[in-house]
Parts: C-alpha cells; sequence; structure tokens
C-alpha cells in the first residue's frame, strides 16, 4: 500500500473518534504521504491542535479568519496544495455544510475552494447515520464525486451497536491507496450468495449468506485490474463496478455457468455457501400438510471448487470454509481434498460471519498462513487480493500451468 508523495489535508472535526487521528496522521506518513491538518471548532473539543502539531510536523490551522496563518500558507493555497482533502472523523454536520456548499468555516471553505479529491469519513451515531436528512446529503455527496470511506459497524462510543463507527486508521489508508493493478490480464471466476433449491413451487433449501463477502471480493479483483465473472446466487446486492454478473438460483445450474466462465480463466474463488444438498425431486404442486411427518429425500450436490481445481491447466483456485469450530483444521483438511491454493476461513454462528458488514479472516495456504483480523469486508476482500496476486506470481506470474 503506497501513498508515496501524495498531499493530504487531513480536515478533523468534532467526533468523538477524533481520538484515533493522531494515529491516522503516523499512519498517512508510513504510507509515504505528506499531511497537513486542519481542526474545526467542535474538533478542538476532543483534542489539542498542538498533539495534530506534533504529529504531522506543521502548524494545525482552525480558523478561516487568522491573519497570521494566511501569512503563510493562505487557505486557498493550501487548497491547491492538496491532492486529497480527507475529512476523518466527518460529522453530520460538517456532511451536511459540504452538501449545501455553506462557507463557515476554515475546513468547509477549503472543501469548496479544492478541486482535490474529496474523501469523508463519517463517524456518528448509528439512528443519526440512518437519518434521511444524513442518507441524503451523502448521497449528494457522493454523486458529485465525494468518496465515502466508511463508516465500520461495531460498538459506539455511546454505547449501541451498528453502522457509524469511524474506520480504523489503517482501514482508511487502504481505502485511500486504492489498488495497484497487480492482476491486469487475469480473469477470474467468482461465486457469490447462498444457492436455494427448490422443494416445491414455493418452498426452497437455502442459507443466511448475504452475498457480501464474494462481491467484495469480485469488486477487489477488479479493483486489481482483473477481468471478473461473478456468478451470484439468490441476493440483494448491487453488482460492482467493472464486473460481469451472472445470476443463478441452484447449485447445478452454479456448476454450468463456472465450468463455462472458466474456459479461458485463470482463478477461481468460491465464496458462495453452496447448498450441500438439494431435494431428490421438485414436487409439481404445492405440498400440502397432511398430519403426519415428512421425509424430504436429499441427494448431495456437485462440489463446484473441488471441480474447478481438477482442471488442467490448473487455475488458482482459492476457497472459504465457514465453520463454527476447529477453524484451523477444518480449513487445513478443506485445502487437501478439494485441491485448493488457498482457503480463507471464517468463524460464523451467533451473528458471526453470515450476513454481517464485518467479517474475521484467515487464510492458509499449503506453506504459509495470513491472520487477517476482523475488519470491514471490502478491506479483508482487498488483502485476500493482495495475497492472491503475491502467490499467483510467485507460483509462475499468475499464467496457467
Ligand atoms: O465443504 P464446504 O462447503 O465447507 O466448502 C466451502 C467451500 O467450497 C467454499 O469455497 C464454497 O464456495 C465451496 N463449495 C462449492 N460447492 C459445493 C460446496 C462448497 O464450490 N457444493
Amino acid at each position: 500500500m503506497t501513498l508515496n508523495g501524495r498531499k493530504i489535508l487531513l480536515g478533523v472535526t468534532g467526533g468523538i473518534a477524533a481520538y484515533k487521528t493522531p494515529e491516522l496522521v503516523r499512519r498517512l506518513q508510513e504510507a509515504g504521504a505528506e499531511v497537513r491538518v486542519v481542526m474545526s471548532a467542535g474538533a478542538e473539543a476532543f483534542i489539542t491542535p498542538l498533539t495534530l502539531q506534533a504529529v504531522s510536523g506543521h502548524r494545525v490551522r482552525t480558523h478561516l479568519l487568522d491573519p497570521e496563518a494566511e501569512a503563510g500558507m493562505g487557505h486557498i493555497e493550501l487548497a491547491r496544495w492538496a491532492d486529497d482533502v480527507l475529512i476523518a472523523p466527518a460529522t453530520a454536520q460538517v456532511i451536511a455544510r459540504l452538501a449545501h456548499g455553506f462557507a463557515a468555516d476554515l475546513l468547509s471553505t477549503l472543501a469548496l475552494a479544492t478541486e482535490a479529491r474529496i474523501w469523508i469519513a463519517p463517524a456518528m451515531n448509528r439512528v443519526m447515520w440512518d437519518a434521511e436528512a444524513v442518507r441524503e446529503n451523502c448521497r449528494m455527496l457522493v454523486s458529485r464525486g465525494v468518496k465515502l470511506v466508511g463508516p465500520g459497524v461495531g460498538d459506539q462510543a455511546c454505547g449501541e451497536q451498528g453502522p457509524g463507527r469511524m474506520l480504523d486508521p489503517d482501514e482508511i489508508v487502504a481505502e485511500l491507496g486504492g489498488s495497484e493493478p497487480v492482476l491486469a490480464g487475469l480473469r477470474f471466476v467468482v461465486t457469490a450468495g447462498p444457492t436455494h433449491e427448490p422443494i416445491d413451487p414455493v418452498r426452497f433449501l437455502g442459507n443466511r449468506s448475504s452475498g457480501r463477502m464474494g462481491f467484495a471480493v469480485a469488486e477487489a479483483l477488479a479493483e486489481a485490474g482483473a477481468r471478473v465473472d461473478l456468478v451470484a446466487g439468490p441476493v440483494k446486492l448491487s453488482t460492482p463496478p467493472g464486473v460481469q454478473r451472472l445470476d443463478v438460483t441452484t447449485a447445478s445450474e452454479m456448476l454450468e455457468v463456472v465450468t463455462a466462465r472458466m474456459e479461458n480463466a485463470d482463478g477461481f474463488v468460491g465464496v458462495a455457501a453452496v447448498a450441500d444438498y438439494r431435494p431428490e425431486s421438485l414436487a409439481d404442486d404445492k405440498i400440502k400438510k397432511s398430519g403426519q411427518p415428512l421425509t424430504l429425500q436429499l441427494v448431495e450436490n456437485p462440489d463446484i471448487l473441488a471441480t474447478v481445481a481438477r482442471r488442467r491447466p490448473k487455475p488458482f483456485v482459492v476457497g472459504f470454509a465457514a465453520e463454527t469450530r476447529d477453524l484451523e483444521r477444518a480449513a487445513r483438511g478443506k485445502l487437501e481434498a478439494k485441491g485448493a491454493d488457498l482457503i480463507a476461513a471464517n468463524r460464523v454462528g451467533h451473528d458471526r460471519g453470515f450476513d454481517t458488514e464485518d467479517n474475521t479472516l484467515e487464510v492458509f495456504g499449503a506453506e504459509r498462513h495470513w491472520n487477517l483480523g476482523s475488519r470491514a469486508k471490502r478491506i479483508l476482500a482487498r488483502e485476500l487480493v493482495a495475497i492472491i496476486a503475491e502467490q499467483m506470481q510467485q507460483d509462475g506470474n499468475g499464467k496457467k500451468q
């Protein structure tokens, strides 16, 4: 991850997450950026300018009408200097000021006076984040090209749980850094979401997979320059930019589409929670209550991942393992049994892993192990893609063997 030479103007506003900004300045600098800081009056209630001056190595500006500061790098000069304006934490207040073009203080004036990319890392209580006014203001800003960084989901300072937490400094740095096109010229097939196995015309066997992790992987692969076919089970998600999406319902359909798309592909990432079993037969009519126990005869579905891993020339194959216990043993077993190059394993159950924004991921290869920790799924997906790129390169430049 590099921000080499990037000039970043960090705008700090008045949220409790302001306490993370000295760390954020450090992380940005470690990634190669030069950082200057502007604070709103509210931010000064949480952290002192002196702290941020000490870590950034530059005087921190707090007021628009400060003759002494204007005699140095004036606000217009500062707005021109920046390659990126990052507002972190961004309160509902600054988001509203930016959306409506107020130039009430130094930071909102700079945002109007700059041609730099603007990034905002919202931080607020989950109900505020959900308020229609905030949603609308964010939609407006995004439609003008402002980039939203987060927010994350998790424990909030107010004691609540939910979306609105400012992302951690390294997650923000990762968002600003974007991806190098390390997979340019390579083709990937990704599966995502659940499969639905019909029982009768109105019922099916399914699972709680939301598809978010698979969609995030497809997005991260595309960001890294790969051509991506995303074979998606029934999910309610929009297609990531630059990704070719193919919708399927059952495991058998998923296998059929994957097999066709693998003809030209170099890699496969199986994130879908494919149903292991399907009803042996599909009832023509809705099954009625009979007052007796009902037995459904199930037959095993094909294993898509294992089928892809048996192809020759062998593509680079990554599987996911959702486990409730004994993560490492299960993941290593799956590497072997399925012939995968990597298994990304996460713990599920009790609201963990499925249908959430965050995930905890450990990646196992034949000889290596990476613990990616607990992060937003999009961040984990980027890290997984970096590992895939590195491993493919080691295996011979990512070309099929
Ligand atoms: O065996 P298990 O279902 O735990 O393995 C999970 C991995 O295998 C995931 O990558 C999943 O997408 C893939 N899989 C598959 N076809 C199946 C079952 C699982 O591709 N029928």
